[in-house]
């Protein structure tokens, strides 16, 4: 039996929405609860230097959860001050422009080796399990296991957006990472139509995935949206992907 891609629920929207009006809800460790309840295998939250969305005290309280944490995080002295105090499950680096929108490129490990090398280091040093979040460039590949970073989040964002080619290159990024022994996540941009075909990634254990989700939670329900993506995975990977 194959064991099922794991499904981690990022729920950076549920603050956006809640910090649009300056009120107490919705509340982000609620939706932590009801996505578990899903079927998803974790929560994600992304601390950004500006606070637009994750604030200290909701990656505190879901801390105190007993669900996988992954904090996703810029590589920065403040954020990785948190995180070793937090200790959250797993921390994944991303860039992080005050100006974008959504996070929209990957890091460029192989020319920021000299910066990221220490912040991979004191994050593993504090037992949380690192992962970069690159695009599937074979060069940002061989530099992030060159850290010694134990996972990488493969960039889904061109392939969401339809750009020619961007499947075959996922897909030869997951077996170039696999074959270096890193863990092969992925995410960006991902929805109930595309995610399909990403279950042909080789060796893929785990999709982070978030606006989707929270945006048809509008009309069903975060359960149910959840739940319902839960269920295009599974049938995605007993197909191989195809389709
Ligand atoms: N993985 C990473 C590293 C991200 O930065 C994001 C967006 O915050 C996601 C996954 C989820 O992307 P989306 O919200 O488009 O599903």
């Amino acid at each position: 039996m194959t064991t099922p891609v794991r499904l981690g629920v990022n729920l950076d929207h549920v603050a956006t929405l809640r910090n649009a009006r300056g009120v107490d809800y919705p509340d982000p460790i609620r939706a932590a609860r009801l996505v578990m309840e899903a079927g998803a295998d974790g929560i994600t939250l992304h601390l950004r230097e500006d606070r637009r969305h994750i604030r200290d005290a909701d990656l505190e309280q879901a801390r105190a959860l007993a669900i996988p944490l992954n904090m996703e995080m810029a590589a920065t002295a403040e954020m990785v001050r948190i995180a070793c105090a937090l200790r959250p499950h797993a921390c994944c680096l991303v860039p992080e422009r005050r100006a974008e929108v959504t996070t929209e490129g990957g890091l460029d490990v192989a020319g920021q080796r000299a910066a990221l090398g220490p912040v991979v280091t004191a994050l593993r040093d504090a037992g949380i399990r690192v992962s970069l979040f690159v695009d599937p460039d074979p060069a940002q590949l061989d530099a992030a296991a060159g850290l010694g970073a134990p996972v990488v989040e493969l960039h889904t964002g061109a392939y969401a957006n339809g750009r020619a080619g961007e499947l075959a290159r996922l897909v030869e990024g997951a077996r170039h990472a696999a074959g270096l022994g890193l863990e092969v996540h992925a995410g960006h941009g991902l929805t109930y139509e595309n995610v399909g075909p990403m279950m042909a990634l080789p060796a893929l254990r785990e999709l982070n995935i978030g606006h989707a989700l929270v945006a048809e939670a509008v009309f069903c329900g975060l359960v149910e949206s959840v739940r319902r993506m839960r269920a295009v995975m599974d049938a995605g990977q007993r197909r191989g992907g195809a389709g």
